[in-house]
């Protein structure tokens, strides 16, 4: 079982979406998908997933014995993603007793949504996975507090940490205004595995759960979901490869 934790640094990158991005994604393809929420006391996962009206139990139950692993994980229908929700008040919940929740889970590839910041839930998400996604956006104090996530992520003996660029804007970089992916994947020492544009669509699949196929989110999720069940590291801009095709 592949245990991916999704992390940043900085909160407001693309964390959650990105996990669900690819969640939903490596569903499609076949793949045995759970989602685990790992911002204990802030949840929202399940609400970027749509599934909030349908949580019953979350990881709080799990761990004291409240319900079985199976009865908290809620599974978005159109997709085929479970998702784990986290507890909506904050709790004392430690690093064993997460890794412990996590390793009874029984799937493909196990994706942890990791908090914001690098304190305690940080170390609790990461120190329960075996691979990591770092997502930043092109601003730079996003790439700054992925650098230092970066370093952190060095000392958890992980297999693989590969890196997300998220809200690309395409028009600033032919402006000269904003680093290209392939520059910030330089600059942080990380193959980039996905790019994903800015992207209205990312906030409509959110408000309404469904989005045309042809939305380029849809179309870096693809990609990005190809290079993580192959373990390949191809860098592919998804509004250039449809560029290109089209001459
Ligand atoms: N590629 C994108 N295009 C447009 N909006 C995005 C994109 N990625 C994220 N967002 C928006 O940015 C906000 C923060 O994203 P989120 O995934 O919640 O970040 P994090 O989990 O890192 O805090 C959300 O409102 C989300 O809809
Ligand atoms: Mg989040």
């Amino acid at each position: 079982m592949r245990k991916i934790v999704v992390t940043s640094g900085k909160g407001g990158v693309g964390k959650t979406t990105v996990t669900a991005l690819l969640g939903r994604k490596l569903s499609l393809m076949g793949y045995g998908v759970v989602l685990v929420d790992g911002d204990v006391g802030l949840n929202n996962l399940d609400v970027v997933m749509g599934i909030e009206g349908k949580v019953v139990y979350d990881i709080s139950d799990v761990l004291d014995g409240r319900c079985r692993l199976s009865q908290a994980l809620v599974l978005d229908n159109e997709s085929g993603v479970r998702v784990l929700p986290s507890s909506s008040r904050k709790l004392d919940v430690s690093p064993q007793a997460f890794r412990g929740v996590i390793d009874s889970i029984n799937a493909d590839f196990v994706l942890i949504d990791c908090p914001a910041g690098i304190d305690e839930g940080f170390h609790r998400a990461v120190s329960s996975a075996n691979e990591a996604i770092v997502v930043t956006t092109p601003s730079a104090s996003a790439i700054r507090d992925a650098d230092k996530v970066r370093g952190l992520l060095s000392s958890y003996h992980l297999g693989d940490v590969s890196l997300v660029v998220n809200r690309v804007r395409y028009d600033m970089i032919r402006r000269g205004e904003m680093l290209t992916s392939k520059e910030i994947g330089n600059l942080l020492h990380l193959a980039v595995i996905g790019v994903v544009p800015e992207d209205d669509h990312v906030t409509v699949y959110q408000q309404l759960g469904r989005v045309p196929e042809f939305a380029v989110s849809e179309k870096s999720g693809d990609i990005l979901a190809e290079n993580v069940a192959k373990s390949t590291k191809n860098l592919v801009e998804p509004y250039m490869k449809r560029r290109w095709r089209w001459r």
